[in-house]
């Protein structure tokens, strides 16, 4: 045994209950009341949640965008990671275009990352059209651990209907997950020219320009398709309570589809586009009103919502102000570091959400859903010793300059908290204490994801 954690309280999925943790090596090696662990280095914890590493399942780095890189690369993505409590991020591996081999891309993104990552990352498949046919190819990026495909219903990537329904055969005879973004095109299109005809394209229109009927549309088209081919679907930072509402009635009625939030969509509302910072809030699809948050944290309460994610697509100020209207600022937000104690100032000590429901939706549910599960997402012996020690009593009043993104900002700017990640082991390493990173870039790991085959229920 290297690591004994005394006198904490761990969480899980399922209990919250006063035990220690022994670690050995990467792994953890048992789990339970008064160990002993001769050796072995103690850190005491008592007054502290242990929990398992949180996963965040939405991130994008160093990915270009026109003639930009969103500003944070696998080095300061991952530290902020390791800062925040996350141990592992889950990426996109991107053709850039449909005659990119699907297995060129994903090999070209791995080695993006490798020797840059400090903490643990996987990979979502991006697919493009016309690659839905490619049967050897969807196979073989399986076969080198991808298991989950992201196709889009807008922007220059999207997928006609057709061929996501197509994508959805492959993937369900392969066992894998199709991710979708989910904005009507055509309704964004038509919105866009009526709002330039009438000379409103400010950055201060964006939520104007998609509002929530886009999302909502795409959302019931997608389930849907899904339905058609009998196959999973996750649907990605849901931003509306009525798409919220469409996955938790198809999951009702014995659909098998997964939606993720953000904690924008939570926690802000579309006012932040009135004012001279509008940029910075810009994101696809936008923010919307204090009623759509409350509906977001029921659902995700009630198991209608099952993963919280941050779709951490940072730019610079300097980036954001090359944007002169709302179709062509740089759109996402920084989010990865502020996950976990947003998530658990405003969920679980709002009353929202109870401690092994936040395990539930930061590390348990993406784990398993995504094919890392029970290595990652699990605070079990034979697990990765991925793991955070929490502070529920340290006040932390959120600023830009006590974060670690490039973007120079955060969207939280001054929200108060009461807890806070302390300490953050990476397989047993300990990459973060008490607001030091002590991780290096290349510790990170490839983890590939295992497919479920067959189909069922991905959380079961
Ligand atoms: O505006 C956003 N969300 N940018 C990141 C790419 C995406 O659509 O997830
Ligand atoms: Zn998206
Ligand atoms: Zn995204």
């Amino acid at each position: 045994m290297n690591l004994l954690l005394q006198g904490g309280w761990v969480v899980t999925a399922d209990r919250l209950e006063q035990a220690d943790v022994a670690v050995a090596g990467e792994k953890i090696a048992a789990v339970g009341p008064d160990l002993a662990a001769p050796g072995a280095q103690v850190r005491d914890v008592s007054g502290r949640y242990i929990l398992p590493g949180v996963i965040d399942a939405h991130v994008h780095y160093q990915m270009p965008v026109g003639n930009l890189f969103t500003a944070d690369d696998w080095f300061t993505g991952t530290r902020l990671a390791a800062c925040g409590g996350v141990t592992t991020v889950i990426d996109y591996a991107e053709p850039v275009s449909p005659g990119e081999p699907l297995l060129a891309a994903l090999s070209r993104r791995r080695a993006e990352a490798g020797d840059l990552a400090c903490v643990d990352f996987s990979l979502h498949q991006v697919v493009l059209a016309g690659q839905e046919e490619d049967t050897v190819g969807l196979k073989a990026v399986v076969g080198e651990g991808v298991a989950s495909f992201k196709v889009f219903t807008t922007y220059n990537q999207r997928l006609s209907p057709a061929a996501i329904g197509r994508l959805l055969q492959q993937a369900r005879n392969l066992g894998a997950l199709v991710t979708v973004h989910c904005e009507d095109h055509e309704m964004i299109t038509m919105k866009r020219r009526e709002l330039e005809a009438a000379g409103q394209t400010d950055p201060a229109y964006h939520a104007v320009s998609r509002p929530a009927a886009v999302e909502v549309k795409a959302i019931q088209d997608l389930i849907q398709k899904a339905g058609e081919a009998d196959a999973p679907v996750y649907i990605v930072h849901v931003s509306t309570g009525s798409g919220a509402a469409a996955i938790a009635a198809a999951r009702s009625r014995g659909q098998e589809v997964y939606g993720e939030t953000c904690p924008h969509y939570l926690l802000l509302t579309a006012e932040r586009y009135a004012g001279p910072e509008s940029r910075l809030f810009l994101m696809c699809p936008p923010l919307r009103t204090a009623a759509d948050n409350e509906i977001l944290w029921q659902h995700l309460a009630a198991g209608g919502l099952q993963v919280v994610a941050t779709d951490h697509c940072s730019y610079s100020r300097s980036q954001k102000a090359t944007g002169t209207a709302f179709y062509n600022t740089p759109s996402g937000v920084p989010g990865t570091e502020t996950l976990l104690p947003l998530l658990y100032s405003y969920g679980v000590r709002s009353g929202w959400l109870t401690l092994p429901q936040l395990v539930r939706v930061l590390s348990t549910n993406p784990a398993r859903l995504f094919g890392l599960y029970p290595r990652k997402g699990c605070l079990a012996p034979g697990s990765d010793a991925d793991l955070v020690i929490f502070d529920p009593r340290r006040q932390v009043t959120l600023t830009a300059a006590g974060l670690h993104s490039a973007a120079g900002y955060t969207v939280f700017e001054g929200f108060s908290l009461q807890g806070y990640p302390e300490a953050t082991y990476l397989r047993g390493q300990l990459i973060y204490d008490q607001g030091h990173f002590l991780g290096q870039a290349g510790w990170g790991r490839f983890i590939p994801g295992q497919v479920v085959p067959g189909g069922q229920d991905l959380l079961k």
